[in-house]
């Protein structure tokens, strides 16, 4: 089976190592020519992959290239591309339909077509069906298959990846439907049909806004928590013990990556466009997360004025710099707007994180002290990686404000 993998990120990725291992005769396309040739020397540029496991794939047949010439004849195409929000906050399509333009042109009968960028429901069928049709002259489900599965891959997730995660499915048609799962049972155990394209679009959209929402419950929670004098986690705590009905979510400086803070837009997007009125638990749920950092910036204030100390001119160590803990991506990561307001504010910033060793706020280099013990007048836990020694760290730090309620001392803060 000749597979063609549309964009070569932490999605595409991924899907073509597991693809690979499994057999099937992988081509990675991507038009970022400097990740095509790190890949095709060995060298991986995210986070779950390392540069052997790229050796690995290289060694079962896995070739990258920004060629359509080289991936002729494909049984199965996957789409793989990024969906950033555009500036008006609705869904950025520009990478899809380029995709979906190059996917027409190498589409032939038989082929099947899978899209798995997270979209708003009604994308498979109302963008890129046309362009795939327009492209090869050929309609789907009756010439070739068509078919949506969204992607859960979860960065860092030492437990679940590609094999061991039930993938959804939604074709077209229900023919589209069952030729994308017999790809997707090489390399799933476990395949979950939708009734069409949109509901497998919506599951996506509805996982993640589900998360988005409840993560917004306990910020806001947080907040008023915290001037109750309750201990928040100490209650999640508690509430976890009921082994029904109950999911823990956790409060933090607030939410990253490329999924919750941007998926639930694309659902209130489509709402607004198409039904005039607004999916106001996500509207809200936005409004409550996006709030946290100016939050944070202002308990750090809090905290060092109750020690006689001003936040301008205040020393501050930000320790995790990244979107979510023992990765390096820093996507859409709450750090940046909290250093950001810190600056605004006088503070003299400092960060530290293993997997960052650089790290820049709107064009300015921050300096990276050498150990997450360094010296400080205020450190701010954003992070807790694994490697970090975080007893340790407060038993070290002057004044810590550890933002992820992990930690307990005579001199930490909790959010
Ligand atoms: N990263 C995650 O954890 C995650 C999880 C679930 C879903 N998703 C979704 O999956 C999709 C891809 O995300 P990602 O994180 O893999 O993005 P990414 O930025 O890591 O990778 C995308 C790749 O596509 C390439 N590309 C862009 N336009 C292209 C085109 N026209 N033709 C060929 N290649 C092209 C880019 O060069 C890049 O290498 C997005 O819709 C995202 O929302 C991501």
């Amino acid at each position: 089976m000749n597979v063609v993998i549309i964009g070569l990120g932490y999605v595409g990725l991924p899907l073509a190592q597991e693809a690979a291992r499994a057999g099937l005769n992988v081509t990675g396309l991507d038009v970022r020519q400097a990740t095509v040739d790190g890949l095709n020397r060995g060298r991986s540029h995210v986070d779950d992959l390392a540069d052997a496991d790229i050796a690995a794939m290289l060694a079962l047949g896995f070739r990258a290239t920004t060629d359509l010439a080289d991936c002729q004849d494909p049984d199965v195409i996957v789409i793989c591309v990024p969906t950033p929000l555009s500036e008006s906050d609705g869904p950025d399509l520009t990478a899809v339909r380029a995709a979906a333009q190059t996917a027409g042109n190498l589409l032939k009968q038989g082929t099947t077509v899978i899209l798995e960028s997270t979209t708003y429901p009604g994308t498979t069928d109302e963008v890129v069906r046309p362009l795939l049709e327009k492209a090869s002259g050929l309609t789907a489900g009756i010439d070739f298959s068509l078919a949506f599965s969204p992607e859960r891959i979860d960065p860092g997730n030492a437990v679940y990846g590609i094999r061991n995660t039930p993938k959804v499915v939604g074709g077209v048609t229900p023919a589209c439907t069952e030729a994308a799962a017999s790809f997707y049972a090489h390399v799933c155990d476990t395949v979950v049909r939708a009734k069409s394209a949109r509901e497998a679009e919506m599951a996506k959209l509805l996982e993640n806004t589900y998360r988005h929402v409840n993560i917004a419950l306990v910020n806001e929670m947080a907040i008023f928590c915290h001037e109750l004098g309750v201990d928040l986690w100490d209650a999640i705590r508690c509430a976890s013990s009921k082994p029904f009905g109950f999911q823990a979510f956790y409060p933090g400086p607030g939410v990253g990556g490329h999924c919750i803070p941007i998926d639930p837009n694309y659902l209130s997007y489509k709402v607004r466009a198409e039904l005039s009125y607004p999916f106001r638990f996500v509207e809200l749920a936005q409004e409550i997360n996006n709030r946290m950092p100016g939050y944070v910036v202002d308990r750090a204030a809090e905290i060092l004025n109750n020690h006689a100390k001003p936040l301008n001119g205040a020393r501050v160590l930000l320790l995790g710099v990244t979107y979510k803990k023992d990765i390096a991506d820093q996507r859409e990561s709450p750090a940046r707007p909290i250093a950001r307001k810190l600056l605004q504010r006088g503070a003299v910033l400092s960060y530290h994180d293993p997997h960052v060793a650089h790290w820049q706020v709107d064009g300015r280099d921050i300096p990276r002290a050498q150990a997450p013990t360094a010296e400080a007048d205020l450190t701010i836990l954003l992070q807790a990686h694994t490697s970090y020694d975080l007893p340790g760290i407060a038993a070290r730090a002057r004044l810590l404000f550890d933002t992820r309620g992990m930690l307990s001392g005579d001199s930490v803060y909790r959010l």
